[in-house]
């Protein structure tokens, strides 16, 4: 499949997260040097930056089999010790979503990191009995959107802990020409510069509009994506010139009009746009602040000058209901 075909397969290719691949790459090495698997890793940052692709090279690069399954999908104990059992030596088992897994799974986890075994009980009552197994040695990758949901002992025993950051237009704009040359699309700078200007600093948006604006460039012209092509059609997306949503522009929109550019609470206005606290803090509101829109004091949200700029809205003079 496309998404399959799009991902990275070494480090080599991964464009972006420097810092991240320069200390991997050494690890990786250092590993396979002493024959030994990787220490666990923990990945965390934003949807959509790459915490599957990078597990994926992981295993690649150390020359290893590669597990993937998420911290919901994991519901008991037993499910967990299948998994682990099975594990080829040095294999790489990633969990997604590792905040969700449940106390009495976490807990078959630590020893499971810590000395490769299984502590298992048998039977019930007076006859219960506790058994040892062995586990191959593996490298957990974990990912999460952010290392604070993680309990303490469970973050404590990952060796490296890594944090992935928004991209860069730069970087975007080469993951989206490279994206475009194994999709045999043409596009020229300006064309990938705009779609990069829009995708939230996260490659996986860079390509669903990517795809997007080729379907527009097949329909509407010769299929060649220039600044025009692609300016349009993401027009037509309702992807504004930031990459901004309905969803942002409603976020900003309701703390200039209904709070007068706040300060408000993260509950509150996630009451006010039905949206859930947590997927405003974990979606939303993470690019709004890396381009300037919103900023966080202690007594909530404010929307910043350049906010106000963007939406075409002028600063003061405001009625408090809009
Ligand atoms: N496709 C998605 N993310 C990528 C990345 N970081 N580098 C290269 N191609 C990608």
């Amino acid at each position: 499949d496309y998404e399959g075909s799009l991902r990275p397969k070494t480090l080599r290719e991964y464009i972006g997260q420097e810092k991240v691949k320069e200390r991997l790459k050494i690890f990786i090495e250092a590993a396979k040097k002493r024959g030994e698997a990787l220490d666990h890793v923990l990945l965390y940052g934003l949807p959509g930056l790459g915490k599957t692709t990078l597990a994926s090279i992981i295993a690649n690069e150390m020359g290893s089999g590669l597990r993937i399954t998420s911290g919901p999908a994991i519901e008991r104990p037993g499910d967990l010790a299948a998994i682990l059992t099975n594990l080829g030596d040095k294999d790489v088992l990633f969990i997604d979503e590792i905040h969700r897994l449940n106390r009495s799974v976490e807990e078959i986890l630590y020893p499971a990191m810590e000395d490769f075994c299984l502590d298992i009980i048998i039977g019930k009552g007076p006859s219960a009995r506790s058994i040892r197994i062995d586990l191959p040695k593996f490298t957990l990758i974990g990912a999460t959107t952010r290392a604070g949901m993680l309990t303490s002992p469970l973050r404590d025993r990952f060796g490296v802990v890594t944090r992935l950051e928004l991209y860069t237009v730069d970087e975007l704009k080469l993951i989206i020409k490279r994206s475009a040359s194994i999709l045999n699309v043409e596009i020229d700078d300006a064309g990938a510069i705009e779609i990069a200007k829009r995708s939230r600093g996260t490659p996986r948006i860079a390509n669903r509009l990517l795809k997007r604006v080729r379907d527009y460039a097949e329909v509407k012209g010769d299929g060649y994506i220039d600044f025009k092509i692609a300016s349009s059609a993401l027009d037509l997306l309702d992807v504004d010139k930031l990459g901004l949503d309905n969803i942002d522009r409603k976020l900003l929109e309701t703390i200039i009009f209904k709070f007068g550019g706040g300060p408000v609470g993260i509950d509150t206005l996630a009451y006010s746009i039905g949206e859930e606290a947590e997927t405003i803090e974990d979606v939303y509101e993470p690019y709004l602040l890396q381009i300037g829109f919103l900023s966080r004091t202690p007594r909530g949200r404010v929307a910043t000058r350049l906010a106000y700029e963007h939406l075409g809205i002028k600063l003061g003079g405001l009625d408090i209901e809009g």
